[in-house]
């Protein structure tokens, strides 16, 4: 394995302050919360990041996935319904997990590795060896399904126990917007579920604007794939709603929920986030939500994309017998066949009633990856990009009767959505950002709840590192948020102005103290 630090401190004097504090600290035990915040911050966070995240060289091309077809299904269970036996299996895998890194920090499974994986497809964190990024676009969904499904294998093999499964983390169901007792309990290095960086205790609960019921009702309400998890990749692609407000306000939140900004490690920065064990039941109740998202009657039902720039997409990652491995999109989207796992629905009374399973999924219609849009209406356009401030943000476009007649025409046309687009979002990679987006709302402030009907949705960015030393300058995305509903109902304005309001906001709905955001493009169009 790679001497990090050597190359850490040869290339940063500052990191070289915090010497002492390095990830194998963080590893073997000594380190306390105290301890990361009393030393000069930056660079101890900088330490905490891993400059080089590739895996070991592999010495064969990638092995095929084969789907584990015989296997009995296992269930994966809400975190808060798991008994002691299994809240006992669950720190013994991730002992095994951690103890296998602490023996051989070589082996491609161990603790340390399998965070690495995360932060190779993630591209913010390093500077030159990247695998592709899976944030931000339509591999979202599907890479974290083949990364937590290879990683369950991993601890399953460890304990010798085939039936171990992931729990989930359903901050969506009520009294449950709280960190699951069993990764702080007890809150120090004797449990392997434990990190260091977390701010949270057990009285602290993620607010409504990142998991309340509005959000998981306007998240599970998404019309199409594209706009629910993502569609493209880069920056021709789209991020979804669920990878916005639930997935990375968690993020964020476990961090640093007082103000969720500015970024920490582990879970606030996406190059760090898996070192944090909670990383995996969070994702497994993002990857839970895939499936009640599909199961949720709509019409036209919910469907994956078709398209085989999305099937086709391979994977690699080391699997539990450290074999080189290659998995396909298409191998992961019916998880209970080739995966052999399932959820088992939270017990209790989730806030948004899933509707019963919607009819079988019509036949695959074949799209474009970002399907041809009738453009409707121009808002805003800076090629250089408008920087937002810390206050409401408020665009006016006039949007005179016959232009309000067509809107309201594309919004009545079946098979037809209206999508207010914001393209061209630059976040520094060592920043985060949180902005409320309201339709025909030009009051709205941090105050205005979600619940609001003008509310959309909201910009969401966790940061891919926590220092520029790093290198990385910009991360670039675009959103969309399906306002179909709103125009067919909501009455546009007498006087003929139609306005977008953009609302940064920080823990607890307060107005932050600085952003870093900037945005190229705002505009209405028809999908
Ligand atoms: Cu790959 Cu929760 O991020």
């Amino acid at each position: 394995m790679r001497d990090r630090r050597s190359i850490r401190e040869q290339n940063d004097p500052d990191a070289m302050a915090c010497r002492a504090l390095t990830r194998r600290d963080f590893v073997a035990g000594s380190l306390t919360i105290g301890a990361v915040s009393s030393c000069a911050s930056a660079a101890a966070l900088a330490q905490a990041v891993p400059l080089h995240c590739a895996p070991p060289t592999p010495v064969t091309v990638p092995t095929p996935f084969v789907p584990e077809i015989s296997q009995p299904v296992r269930v994966r269970k809400s975190v808060f319904e798991l008994n002691a036996q299994e809240i006992s299996r669950l720190k013994a895998a991730y002992a095994a997990l951690r103890r296998l890194y602490e023996e051989h920090p070589e082996d491609a499974r161990g603790w340390y590795y399998q965070g690495l994986v995360h932060c190779w497809y993630c591209s913010g964190a390093l500077n030159a060896i990247v695998g592709p990024e899976i944030h931000n676009g339509w591999y979202f969904l599907p890479w974290h399904r083949a990364y937590l499904h290879l990683h369950e294998r991993i601890l399953a093999a460890l304990i010798n126990d085939p039936t171990f499964s992931l729990p989930y983390w359903d901050w969506d169901t009520p009294g449950r917007n709280r960190f699951p007792p069993p990764y702080m309990d007890p809150a120090d290095q004797t449990n392997p579920l434990f990190d260091p960086f977390r701010a949270i205790d057990a009285s602290t609960r993620i607010p409504d604007n990142l998991t309340g019921p509005d959000v998981i009702k306007n998240v599970l309400g998404q019309a199409t794939f594209g706009l629910f998890a993502g569609v493209g990749q880069g920056a021709s692609g789209q991020r979804g709603a669920i990878e916005r407000a639930p997935h990375g306000g968690v993020h964020l939140w476990v961090a640093n929920p007082a103000t969720l900004l500015p970024p920490q490690v582990n879970m606030g920065v996406l190059g760090t986030a898996a070192f944090d064990p909670v990383f995996f039941s969070h994702h497994a109740n993002i990857d839970r939500l895939w499936t009640v998202w599909l199961n949720t009657t709509a019409d036209p039902p919910h469907a994956n994309p078709s398209e085989e720039a999305w099937l086709l997409q391979d994977f690699v990652f080391y699997d539990q017998r450290r074999q080189w491995t290659q998995i396909l999109v298409d191998q992961v989207v019916d998880s209970e066949a080739t995966l052999r796992y399932r959820y088992q629905p939270p017990s209790a009374q989730p806030a948004v009633a899933a509707a019963p399973a919607a009819a079988p999924a019509p036949p695959p219609r074949a799209a474009p990856a970002r399907l041809a849009s009738t453009m409707a209406l121009e808002i805003a356009t800076s090629p250089g990009g408008t920087a937002l401030t810390p206050d409401p943000h408020t665009l006016r476009v006039a949007a005179p009767p016959a232009v309000q007649d067509r809107l309201r025409t594309l919004a009545a046309t079946p098979q037809r959505r209206v999508i207010l687009h914001i393209d061209g979002i630059q976040v520094p990679s060592d920043r985060g950002a949180l902005v409320n987006v309201f339709l025909n709302r030009p009051d709205a402030t941090t105050a205005t709840p979600v619940s609001d009907p003008g509310f959309v949705g909201a910009i969401v960015e966790v940061p891919n590192t926590v220092t520029s030393a790093h290198g990385h300058q910009t991360t670039l995305s675009n959103v969309a948020f399906d306002i179909t509903a709103k125009i067919a109902s909501v009455p546009l304005p007498a006087g003929g102005e139609l306005t977008v309001t953009l609302v940064p906001f920080q823990g607890g709905g307060a107005r932050p103290a600085e952003i870093s955001l900037r945005y190229r493009r705002i505009y209405i169009a028809a999908e």
